[in-house]
């Protein structure tokens, strides 16, 4: 069974995805550490990351859970312990404009859901990799409460007029790029968080799923 859920940068996702697949006792699938893995095997390979998006170079990409850890393998390597590197973040959405590469970790997602119950994250999985995924979710937020809450999350380092602008030039981003633009997939349930808890999303999800699996 495949549960998918997008959403916009900071709409919670992975977070409601983790706590969703302990809760069904499904794979926590998050698709964005593939991108990551492939940024940092070519930062370890010092390849110009400004020259990334046309690249077109054979690899193998595998993902495995060790003890609930996603790890990303390239070429043998395993890139685990770098994917949250701030390089590697900067790296990453040039990877995701390459096609070439696109088509490598949406090939490893699907040979991973055919052998496992997951609930997979991203920007694209209900619209483009899984559009046959068994239930969609779409989880959004406006602009101004992800500002808010990423403000309190950093404690007020950074300040809130920036980090909304940031929000806003990324959602711009992620809407209208060329290669699966963020949109809300047909038959997706759409939750908009902004006035929810984290438990009272994370319910609405999981009886949905439930109802599902019912049927
Ligand atoms: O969610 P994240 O920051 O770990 O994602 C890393 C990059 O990969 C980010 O630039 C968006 C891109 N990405 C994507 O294009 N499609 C996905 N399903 C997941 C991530």
């Amino acid at each position: 069974m495949i549960i998918s859920i997008d959403g916009p940068a900071g709409s919670g996702k992975s977070t409601i995805a983790e706590l969703l697949s302990q809760k069904l006792k499904f794979v926590h699938f998050n698709s964005g550490l593939l991108y990551r893995g492939i940024a940092a095997h070519l930062l370890k390979n010092g390849e110009d990351i400004s020259s990334v998006e046309h690249m077109v170079v054979p690899i193998t990409l595998k993902t495995k859970f060790v003890d609930g850890i996603q790890h990303v393998i390239v070429n043998d390597v395993d890139y685990t312990a770098h994917l949250k590197d701030n390089e590697v973040s900067v790296a990453a959405p040039v990877v995701s404009k390459n096609i070439h590469f696109r088509r490598i970790i949406d090939n490893c997602q699907r040979a991973f859901a055919r052998e496992h119950n997951c609930v997979i994250d991203g920007r694209d999985i209900g619209s483009y990799v899984f559009p046959n995924a068994d239930v969609k979710f779409y989880l959004d937020c406006t602009a101004e409460e992800r500002a808010n809450r990423r403000f309190k999350e950093l404690k007020g380092a950074i300040p809130y007029q920036q980090l909304l602008d940031e929000i806003n030039a990324r959602d711009y981003i992620d809407k209208t790029k060329d290669i699966a633009p963020l949109v809300v997939p047909a038959d997706a349930n759409v939750i908009d968080s902004t006035n929810l808890t984290i438990e009272q999303v994370l319910d609405v999800l999981y009886l949905k799923v439930k109802d599902k699996l019912k049927k």
